[in-house]
C-alpha cells in the first residue's frame, strides 16, 4: 500500500513535470521569450542561480546566453540585462516602460509599497520629486548640504587624530560620519560618535546589510512564505527592520511636537509641513506611512553605500601608493593646507576626480542593481517581455564592459582621463544606475565622496603593515561587492 502510494506520487510528479516542461517550451516559443536555462516547477533555476554564489552564477549565464536572458527565481521570471548597450536600451531609451520598481516579496511584507524605493506610479512621482527638492536644499534650514558634509569631515579628522598613528579598522569611522550626514539631513542633527543610541542604530544598520548579503536572506526575500518557518539568520531581518522603523517613528513624533512651520529644520519637518498643506487633497501621497518609510529609505540607502565605497577607496590607495601620491600633489596644489576642501575644487582636480570615478567603477558595490519591472508588454531586442516582468540591470557588466573600459578588471584612473590629463566622461559609468530610477542620492553621494576623500588626504599620510602586492582587492562576499576587512594607520601631515 505504502509502495503503491509512492509510485502513484512519483507518477503524478513526473506527469506534472512533463506538462509544465512542454507548456513552458511552447509558451517560450510562441511568445518569443529571451533565452535562458530551463526552470523546474516551484524552484525555478535555483540549480543555475545558486543563492550562495549569485554573482558567479549570473556571470556564467551571461557568457552562455548573451546580453539578454531570462531566469526563474522560484516561479518568478526575471529578465537579466548585461553590458552597456542592453542596459542603456532598456533604462534610458525605454525609460518609461523599464522605470517601474519590483520589490522582493520579503521587503513588501514589511514596507508594503510605501516610500520612495518600493513605490510606483503617482505615489513614487510625488515622493521622488519632493525628496529630490529637499536634498537639493530647497527650503530646508539655513545650512547647505555641502556645509553639513564639511562639518562632518572635520569631526572625522578630529576622531582620526585620536588613533595617533596606530593601526585601526576604518569601517566604524566611515559609517559613523556618513550616517551622521544623513542624520543631519533627515533628523536635523548629528550624533556624538560615542552616543549609545547612535551606536545601537549603526549596529542595526550594519546588521541589516550583512543579513541581506547572506544566501538565506536571498531565499527569504524571494520566498518569505516558506522561509519564515525555516530557522536561520534571515529571521533577524524582520526584527532589525522593525527596530529601525520604531526609531524613525519616535523621531517623527518628536519633530511633530516641536515643529515650527516657518522654520523647517530637516527632511522630516519639510514632510510634515507638506502633509499639513495637502490635508484636503485626496490624491496626496504625503501620509504618515510614506513619511516613515521614505525617511527609512534615505537612511538605509544612504549609509552603507557611501561608506562601503570609501572603505574600498582607501584600500585601493594603500595598494597603489604612486596613485595616492599624485592625488595628494593635486590636493596640495589646488586646496593647500589652510582651508577645507569645497565642491567647487572638484572641477580643478581632474586626476582626483578620475580616481574617485575609478574607485566607484572598480568597487562596483551594486553589481546587480536594484530590481526594476516593466510597466507594459514590450518588444525588446526581438523578444516579448510581458508586463510586470522583474528586471535586473546587471550594473557590474556595464562598469566592466570591455567595449567601454580598456582594462575592465584593473584599477586604472586612465579610464577617466584624456591624453592631456583632463577629466574624460564615460557613458558606461553607471554605479548609480540610469534612467528614471537612477539613485536619488547621487548628488549627495558624489559630494560626500569628494569632500571626505580629499579632507582625509589633506590631513593624513596613510600606511599599512602589508606590502602593496599582498593587498587583496577582491570582494569578501559572493552576493555583492564588499572590501575585505583591513587595518590602516593615519599619520598627521
Ligand atoms: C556611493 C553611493 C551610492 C551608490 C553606489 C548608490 C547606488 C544606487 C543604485 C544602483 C540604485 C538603484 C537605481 C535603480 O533602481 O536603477 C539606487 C537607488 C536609490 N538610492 Fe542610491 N546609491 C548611493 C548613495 C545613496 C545615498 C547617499 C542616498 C540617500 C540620500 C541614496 C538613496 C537612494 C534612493 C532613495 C534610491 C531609490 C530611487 C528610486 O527608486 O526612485 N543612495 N542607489
Amino acid at each position: 500500500m505504502v509502495l503503491g502510494d509512492s509510485v502513484f506520487l512519483l507518477l503524478i510528479f513526473s506527469l506534472s513535470f512533463l506538462v509544465f516542461f512542454s507548456a513552458w517550451r511552447s509558451i517560450k516559443k510562441w511568445k518569443k521569450m529571451p533565452p535562458g536555462p530551463t526552470p523546474l516547477p516551484f524552484i525555478g533555476n535555483i540549480l543555475q542561480v545558486k543563492p550562495n554564489d549569485m554573482l558567479k552564477s549570473f556571470g556564467k549565464l551571461h557568457k552562455k546566453y548573451g546580453p539578454v536572458y531570462m531566469v526563474y527565481l522560484g516561479a518568478r521570471p526575471v529578465l537579466v540585462l548585461n553590458g552597456y548597450d542592453a542596459v542603456k536600451e532598456a533604462l534610458i531609451d525605454n525609460a518609461d516602460v523599464f522605470g517601474a520598481r519590483s520589490t522582493p516579496p520579503g521587503f513588501k511584507k514589511f514596507f508594503g509599497e510605501y516610500g520612495i524605493i518600493s513605490s510606483n506610479g503617482e505615489r513614487w512621482k510625488q515622493l521622488r520629486r519632493f525628496s529630490l527638492m529637499t536634498l537639493r536644499n530647497f527650503g530646508m534650514g539655513k545650512r547647505s548640504i555641502e556645509e553639513r558634509i564639511q562639518e562632518e569631515a572635520q569631526f572625522l579628522v578630529k576622531e582620526l587624530n585620536k588613533t595617533k598613528g596606530s593601526p585601526f579598522d576604518p569601517t566604524l569611522y566611515f559609517s559613523r560620519s556618513i550616517s551622521n550626514i544623513i542624520c543631519s539631513i533627515v533628523f536635523g542633527d548629528r550624533f556624538d560618535y560615542q552616543d549609545e543610541k547612535f551606536l545601537k542604530l549603526l549596529k542595526l544598520l550594519n546588521e541589516f546589510s550583512k543579513l541581506l548579503d547572506s544566501p538565506f536572506s536571498q531565499l527569504f526575500l524571494n520566498f518569505p512564505r516558506i522561509m519564515q518557518y525555516v530557522p536561520g539568520p534571515h529571521l533577524r531581518i524582520l526584527e532589525t527592520m522593525k527596530l529601525l522603523k520604531e526609531f524613525v517613528i519616535e523621531k517623527k513624533k518628536m519633530h511633530a511636537e516641536s515643529l515650527d512651520p516657518n522654520c523647517p529644520r530637516d527632511f522630516i519637518d519639510c514632510f510634515l509641513i507638506k502633509m499639513e498643506k495637502e490635508k484636503q487633497n485626496s490624491a496626496s501621497e504625503f501620509s504618515e506611512e510614506n513619511l516613515v518609510v521614505s525617511t527609512l529609505n534615505l537612511f538605509i540607502a544612504g549609509t552603507d553605500t557611501t561608506s562601503r565605497t570609501l572603505r574600498y577607496a582607501f584600500l585601493i590607495l594603500l595598494k597603489y601608493p604612486e596613485i595616492t601620491e599624485k592625488v595628494v600633489q593635486e590636493i596640495d596644489l589646488v586646496i593647500g593646507q589652510d582651508r577645507a576642501p569645497a565642491v567647487e575644487d572638484r572641477s580643478k582636480m581632474p586626476y582626483t576626480d578620475a580616481v574617485i570615478h575609478e574607485v566607484q567603477r572598480f568597487a562596483d558595490i551594486a553589481p546587480l542593481g536594484v530590481p526594476h519591472a516593466v510597466t507594459q508588454d514590450i518588444e525588446f531586442r526581438g523578444y516579448t517581455i510581458p508586463k510586470g516582468t522583474m528586471v535586473f540591470p546587471a550594473l557590474t557588466t556595464v562598469l566592466k564592459d570591455p567595449g567601454w573600459f580598456k582594462n575592465p578588471y584593473n584599477f586604472d584612473p586612465g579610464h577617466f582621463l584624456d591624453e592631456n590629463g583632463a577629466f574624460k566622461k564615460n557613458d558606461a559609468f553607471m554605479p548609480f544606475s540610469a534612467g528614471k530610477r537612477i539613485c536619488l542620492g547621487e548628488g549627495l553621494a558624489r559630494m560626500e565622496l569628494f569632500l571626505i576623500f580629499t579632507t582625509i588626504l589633506q590631513n593624513f599620510t596613510l600606511t599599512t603593515t602589508k606590502e602593496p602586492k599582498d593587498i587583496d582587492l577582491s570582494s569578501a562576499l559572493s552576493a555583492s561587492h564588499v572590501p575585505r576587512p583591513y587595518q590602516l594607520s593615519m599619520h598627521p601631515r
